[in-house]
């Protein structure tokens, strides 16, 4: 059901891969809501990912851009600009990449090129598109940027390796340069922190189908779907949530406020049963 909740708003999407990415339920539920979009990727994820066949169905363009490159990203605001006509309002930065996770090698002998890339692509590129933004003054007043972040920022889980540390850096970045952008434009930075989720980069995580099982067990309401995600992405674009800014904001059933629930104490116990 669309609720016209972003009519007339023009906005530019990061990181739609495939169907399963969270950013392509957000592409799809903004257009449904009367958005126009701009969507972006790397042109490595243009060639084996789906995003033109979103772009067709979202009536979009698409504009490659490496969010780490910063000359990249300057023609992809500047191209946005201009193909909007003018200044856009919403933003979503749905970008991870750890190459130490995607090798295997432990956070305890961690390989520091990696992790610097780890960093510069997860973290750092979302200070890079703001402060271009910012630069160009490319959004509008009352704007909205949101990206998306992950428990291990506060909490650690086992094996979520050099991402954990990139997470705390985003949801940094969101703090200060959303007393900056609020302060001057009136522009709203947060970060959702989503449920562990099946999509490519999700199943890259260490164990994610015991997380998954497991995070569902501790969450009174469940997991948060990626459908679940862009909804509240949506919400967080809209007019509804102007004064909500530099947040992290927990969108995960309830699993951020869970020390042990019935469901998992119920399975726990029966791994004695089975392995005493
Ligand atoms: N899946 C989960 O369990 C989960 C949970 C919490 C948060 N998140 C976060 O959600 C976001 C989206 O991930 P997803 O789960 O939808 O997976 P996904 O694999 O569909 O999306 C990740 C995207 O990042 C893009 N990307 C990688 N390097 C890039 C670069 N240099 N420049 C531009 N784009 C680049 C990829 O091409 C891909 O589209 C990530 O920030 C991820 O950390 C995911």
């Amino acid at each position: 059901m669309s609720y016209n909740l972003l009519k007339g708003k023009k906005g530019i999407i990061f990181g739609a891969l495939n169907e399963r990415s969270i950013a392509w339920k957000v592409a799809e539920k903004a257009f449904e809501e009367g958005a126009r979009i701009i969507l972006t990727n790397t042109p490595v994820a243009m060639r084996f990912g789906k995003v033109d066949e979103l772009a067709k169905a979202c009536e979009s363009v698409v504009i490659p851009a490496d969010a780490a490159n910063e000359s990249d990203i300057e023609n992809l605001i500047k191209s946005a600009v201009k193909h909007f006509g003018g200044k856009f309002d919403f933003m979503l930065h749905s970008i991870g990449m750890s190459p130490n996770v995607r090798k295997g090698i432990p956070y305890d002998e961690i390989n520091y090129d990696n992790y610097l890339k780890t960093l510069d692509i997860s973290a750092l590129s979302f200070h890079k598109i703001i402060q271009t933004c910012h630069r160009l003054d490319a959004i509008n007043e009352w704007g909205s940027i949101v990206a998306l972040s992950y428990v291990a920022a506060q909490r650690t889980l086992y094996g979520y390796n050099d991402m954990a540390d990139a997470k705390a850096l985003l949801e940094s970045i969101t703090r200060s340069f959303g007393y900056i952008y609020g302060r001057e434009k009136r522009i709203r930075i947060n970060t959702i922190s989503q449920s562990p989720t099946l999509t490519t980069a999700g199943s890259g995580i260490y164990g994610i189908d015991s997380l998954i099982d497991f995070t569902e067990r501790m969450s009174p309401l469940g997991n948060a779907s990626a459908s679940d995600c862009a909804d509240y992405c949506i919400t967080l674009f809209s007019d509804l949530t102007r004064k909500v800014t530099m947040q992290n904001l927990f969108h995960d059933g309830g699993f951020s406020s869970m020390g042990m629930s019935e469901r998992a104490m119920i399975q726990y116990d029966k791994s004695f049963r089975e392995c005493p």
